[in-house]
Formats: structure tokens, C-alpha cells, sequence
């Protein structure tokens, strides 16, 4: 199978400034891993391991040591907190179109999350619900393309149903495109829904990795049994 991505003795440190010194401290130290064309690979872990910051290495938003390789045209990104990345004054009509001017397909992506585009289009971000505004977010992401996308926990604000809902429709889009996508999150269960495979990532380094199916039924890590421990059963 095609290659999309192949990320090699990733490292990215940070520094702690104290009053008297500073300490350098490695945020993520040694990853390496590839990526398939329409693979969705997880990165799990607890807060603080990691994730977030490889996710930002490989779209160019820190500088790091190492290789990042990406074989594709375009890349987009789906973050957490929508309001945070959606310009606030601009409807979500007008902020759509500035970056692909083809209303029908902006028509058709959102038919396809289920938002109303005559009744929502028109509206400032600050005027639609939460789980309204991070299906506009992933909707954003879309527009461009993308053969790969970062997506760091962009569920996470939605309610429980509205959740399922969205994981299946990113999987029915990553089928329909084969995307691949980087799903970064510390909610082990969502995993289950839509990764092929996932890596555990503890203190900035990768612990473990392998299929849903290897993970879940055999984890080899004591850290990755505390992290299933954790997932509350349905
Ligand atoms: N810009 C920054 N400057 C300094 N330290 C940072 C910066 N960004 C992240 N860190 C630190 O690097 C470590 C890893 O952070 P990161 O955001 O990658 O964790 P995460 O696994 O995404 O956590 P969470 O699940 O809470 O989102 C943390 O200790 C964090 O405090
Ligand atoms: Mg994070």
C-alpha cells in the first residue's frame, strides 16, 4: 500500500523557564511511525503526553528534529475548541467561500453532516450550538481537499450520540476519498470507531503500537491496561 506519511525520530523540546534556570524538556522525543493512503491511525495517551504537539510538528507549527515526509499535495487540520478557529466576525457562509468559492459543494458537505445550510450559513460562529460549530470545523477541513488530515480530538465537545454520528460519517467520507487521518485523542473508546491502528504515547514517546484489534484485546503496556481501564463499557 501507498505511503502518505512517514514521520522519523520526531523531537520536539520546549523550555521550562524557572526563577533561577531554565530546563529543556522533550514534549515528544524519538517518534517514528508512517502512514498509509486512507489509513486513520490514533495517537492515545493521557494529557501532557504528547499528541498534541506531534500533530503541530507535522502541519509546521513547531520546529522539530527529525523527518516529517509528507507525500500528498494538501494537508488540513481539525482542532478542539471551534470557536477558538473560526473568524468571529465573518458569517460561516462568507469565512466557507473564501476558501473554496463553489457553493453546491459547501451545499453538499453539509447536507452530508445533516446542518441546515439555509438556516446556518448565515450565521456568526458565536450563533450556532457547539456540536454546530465542530461539524462546521470539519466541514472547513474538507473544503480543501486534503489527502491527510490532523485531527486533534474533534469530538470531544460534542454530546454522546451526536459524537457516533459524526465518527461514523468521517469514516463513510474517508472511505468515499480515501483520506487519511491522524485522530489524535485521549478517549480510548472513540478509537474503536474509527482508527485502523493506534499508538500509545506516554511522556513524549511512543510505548506501543499496533491494530485496534492487537491494542484492545492485548496490551503489552502497563500504562495502555490503566488507559483501557479507564474506558468506561458501553
Ligand atoms: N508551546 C509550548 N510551550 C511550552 N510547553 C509546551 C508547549 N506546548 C506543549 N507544551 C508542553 O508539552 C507537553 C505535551 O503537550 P501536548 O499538548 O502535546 O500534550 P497532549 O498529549 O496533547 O495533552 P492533552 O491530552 O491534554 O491535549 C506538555 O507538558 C505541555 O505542557
Ligand atoms: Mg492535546
Amino acid at each position: 500500500m501507498d505511503m502518505i506519511l512517514r514521520v522519523e525520530n520526531l523531537s520536539v523540546t520546549f523550555e521550562n523557564k524557572g526563577i533561577l534556570k531554565s530546563e529543556v524538556f522533550y514534549a515528544v522525543k524519538g517518534v517514528s511511525f508512517s502512514l498509509r493512503k486512507g489509513e486513520v491511525l490514533g495517537i492515545v495517551g493521557q494529557s501532557g503526553s504528547g499528541k498534541t504537539t506531534v500533530g503541530r510538528a507535522i502541519l509546521g507549527l513547531v520546529p522539530y528534529k527529525g523527518e516529517i515526509e509528507f507525500k500528498g499535495k494538501t494537508m488540513s487540520c481539525m482542532f478542539q475548541d471551534p470557536l477558538a478557529s473560526l473568524h468571529p466576525y465573518l458569517s460561516i457562509r462568507r469565512q466557507l467561500l473564501d476558501i473554496l468559492p463553489d457553493e453546491n459543494r459547501i451545499k453538499e458537505l453539509f447536507a452530508s453532516f445533516n446542518l441546515d445550510y439555509k438556516r446556518f450559513s448565515g450565521k456568526k460562529p458565536s450563533e450556532l450550538s457547539g456540536g454546530q460549530r465542530q461539524r462546521v470545523i470539519i466541514i472547513r477541513s474538507l473544503l480543501v481537499s486534503p489527502e491527510l488530515i490532523i485531527a486533534d480530538e474533534p469530538i470531544s465537545m460534542l454530546d454522546v450520540t451526536l459524537k457516533m454520528w459524526v465518527l461514523k460519517t468521517l469514516r463513510k467520507l474517508k472511505q468515499n476519498f480515501n483520506l487519511s487521518m491522524l485522530f489524535i485523542t485521549h478517549d480510548l473508546l472513540t478509537t474503536k470507531y474509527i482508527c485502523d491502528r493506534i499508538m500509545v504515547m506516554k511522556d513524549g514517546e511512543i510505548i506501543e503500537e499496533g491494530t485496534l484489534e492487537e491494542v484492545f484485546e492485548n496490551p503489552k503496556e502497563k500504562y495502555t491496561k490503566d488507559l483501557l481501564q479507564a474506558v468506561p463499557r458501553l
